[in-house]
């Protein structure tokens, strides 16, 4: 029986022989358990369609996300090629890939911060310790996952195109208020960036719109959504430009599922269109989740 657990294991472990100065980083499929001795983890599952995307199947799902990341596009580069030929040495196929970068990268009060195609901050509503993203991002005992799942963390990647033609049209207060922040971050009622604004005093959207895409991602300020972003700009050329948004949580449900289910309707929605991605499962750090997924 094919055991594309069992491959998958061996494969990681070459990847990462890759080395190069680079980050590398491995997302699981579902696909990847079906006939596979390990238990799946409770979640996981192909990432389904939501309201207004147009998912691209040579685009979306995959059995294994190699994910490699790096300050140095070159050594980035060279780093892909080698994974790529690891991968094809021992039968495997690229489905699909897609570079990314973070224009302005940089670290604020602990958060990660970059500035995307709408010339929007991104990164501020994410925590600022590290005890904080581990609360929202990584598996816990007693979540009924399966043992060797306990801290790793659901990540979900989508591919989303950018309108910038159109959104450049629109005045930059007019698109504050589609985001519901300024673009350098500010509350749209004048609270500073890194307090909370008074959404409850505010309840006809006069200032931050009920249809902003900060507000209906998350109305409740006291109880921030359990997830983590970390989202690439990408641009392919002709036009095919946005990004790369990427989250973890350690529940699919709580987290990204019911923020996106939030966001449908969105004032944004006219500008996006998410074109590929998936749901996969970033393994725990170690080598225990290689033993359970290929025993020796
Ligand atoms: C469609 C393209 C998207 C763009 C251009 C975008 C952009 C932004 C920007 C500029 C912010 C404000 C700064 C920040 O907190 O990072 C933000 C916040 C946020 N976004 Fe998005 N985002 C997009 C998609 C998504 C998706 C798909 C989700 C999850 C389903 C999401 C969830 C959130 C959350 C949870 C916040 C923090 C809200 C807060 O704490 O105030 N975003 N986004």
């Amino acid at each position: 029986m094919l055991d594309r657990g069992r491959d998958a294991g061996a494969l990681v472990r070459e990847v990462r022989a890759v080395g190069g100065g680079v980050g590398l980083g491995f997302g699981l499929g579902t696909s990847l358990f079906e006939g596979a001795g390990a238990r799946a983890p409770l979640q996981l599952k192909a990432m389904p369609s939501f309201a207004g995307d147009l998912l691209d199947p040579a685009q979306s799902h995959g059995d294994l996300l190699v994910r490699v990341a790096g300050e140095d596009a070159d050594e980035v580069r060279t780093a892909v090629a080698s994974v790529k030929a690891v991968a094809g040495k021992a039968g495997w196929v690229v489905r699909w890939g897609i570079d990314g970068f973070r224009a302005e990268n940089r670290v604020e009060g602990g958060r990660g911060l970059a500035r995307n195609p709408f010339h929007f901050t991104e990164g501020f509503g994410n925590p600022e310790t590290e005890r904080e993203v581990a609360d929202r991002a990584v598996v816990r005992e007693g979540q009924g996952e399966p043992d060797w799942a306990v801290g790793g963390s659901y990540q979900v990647v989508r591919v989303i195109r950018f309108a910038t033609e159109l959104w450049d049209k629109d005045s930059v207060p007019e698109q504050e208020r589609i985001m519901g922040r300024r673009r350098d971050g500010k509350w749209l009622d004048g609270t500073p960036t890194a307090e909370q604004p008074n959404f409850a005093a505010d309840a006809k959207g006069r200032h931050t719109p009920l249809d902003s895409h900060v507000r209906l991602a998350a109305p409740d300020r006291r109880r921030p959504p359990p997830l983590v972003r970390r989202s690439y700009s990408y641009d392919r050329g002709d036009g095919d430009t946005g990004i790369i948004f990427n989250c973890y949580q350690r529940d699919l449900a709580k987290g990204f599922e019911a923020v996106q289910k939030r966001l449908a309707g969105e004032a944004l929605a006219k500008y996006v269109l998410t074109t590929g991605g998936g749901y996969f499962f970033v393994p725990p750090p170690g080598d225990a989740w290689l033993d359970a997924l290929a025993p020796a």
